[in-house]
């Protein structure tokens, strides 16, 4: 796992965004299509998004016939409620990256058949040839997708009871605590496993005891984000705040400075 510890908010989404766009290069250039991409919701990747429409913009990143899987999605709001992950989706990243909404996939709250969704889910991954760089937040108590902790390392797309720690977390987007769902449907940690590259995003002093014990503490399902350090191909992108509880901190922002030239990723057409 590499992990970049950067000055502000501005330069995580800098920097998530030049990882991305440089997994979504080498996916095309290795598979000869257009890459397939994952996407967390929330707060946290906001600004990476924005990045990458940027990029879009000024012809640095291509994604025209790209595919992308969302994380997760919350069950029995309403179709079209804005709140709902399709929506979020639709917003944040499907409308501004100018991705066929086709190609997008969003597993269905409202399904009558949730363990099908999900069965179904988990096939149309398959059927897209993987997924080449997925794109993570990290939940105050270690979730990530919504597999709240208790989750098994090898789960697949499930339904999932939300965390009551989550519940207040994302009670922001709504009016009440009523109103936010108690259960959704979400990857599972062994799918998000199975991405080729994952690209994680955490701002602010409320991620830090999570990042903290993600990358210092045992791998455990009693942090779920723990079992990337499993994975082969990790970038951890956090701010100073996220990263105030590390005590390899100093090593991070180090190995980050002194990197040769070679290893630059973010150095634009790396
Ligand atoms: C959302 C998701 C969650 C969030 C996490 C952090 O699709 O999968 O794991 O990434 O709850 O949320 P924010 O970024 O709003 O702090």
């Amino acid at each position: 796992m590499e992990v970049v510890i950067a000055a502000n908010a501005a330069e995580v989404a800098r920097l998530a965004a030049l990882r991305v766009a440089r997994a979504c290069r080498s996916a095309t250039t290795r598979r000869g299509i257009p890459p397939v991409l994952g996407f967390a919701t929330g707060s946290s990747p906001l600004g990476l998004y924005a990045e990458l429409t940027a990029m879009l913009e000024d012809g640095s990143l291509d994604l025209a016939g790209a595919a992308g899987f969302a994380l997760d999605e919350y069950i029995g709001l309403p179709k079209g409620h804005p709140e709902s992950y399709a929506e979020v989706i639709r917003r944040t990243v499907t409308e501004p990256l100018g991705l066929d909404p086709a190609y997008v996939h969003v597993l269905d709250g409202n399904s009558d058949d949730p363990l099908g969704t999900c069965a179904r889910f988990e096939q149309a991954i398959i059927d897209a040839g993987g997924v080449d760089v997925q794109i993570v937040g990290i939940g105050a108590n270690g979730h990530i997708g919504f597999n709240e902790p208790g989750s098994s390392l090898a789960s697949r797309t499930r339904p999932m009871t939300l965390a009551e720690r989550t519940r207040k977390d994302n009670q922001r987007f709504f009016d009440s605590l009523d109103e936010v769902p108690t259960q959704c449907l979400t990857q599972g940690l062994g799918t998000i496993m199975d991405a080729r590259e994952i690209v994680m995003v955490a701002k602010g002093t409320n991620k830090a005891e999570a990042v903290a014990k993600m990358l210092e503490g045992p791998v455990s399902s009693s942090c779920p984000a723990s079992v990337l350090q499993l994975h082969p191909n990790v970038t951890i992108v956090i701010d100073d705040d996220a990263a105030s509880r590390l005590s390899t901190a100093e090593h991070h922002r180090m190995a980050w400075t002194n990197k040769p030239e070679w290893m630059r990723w973010d150095r634009l057409n790396h």
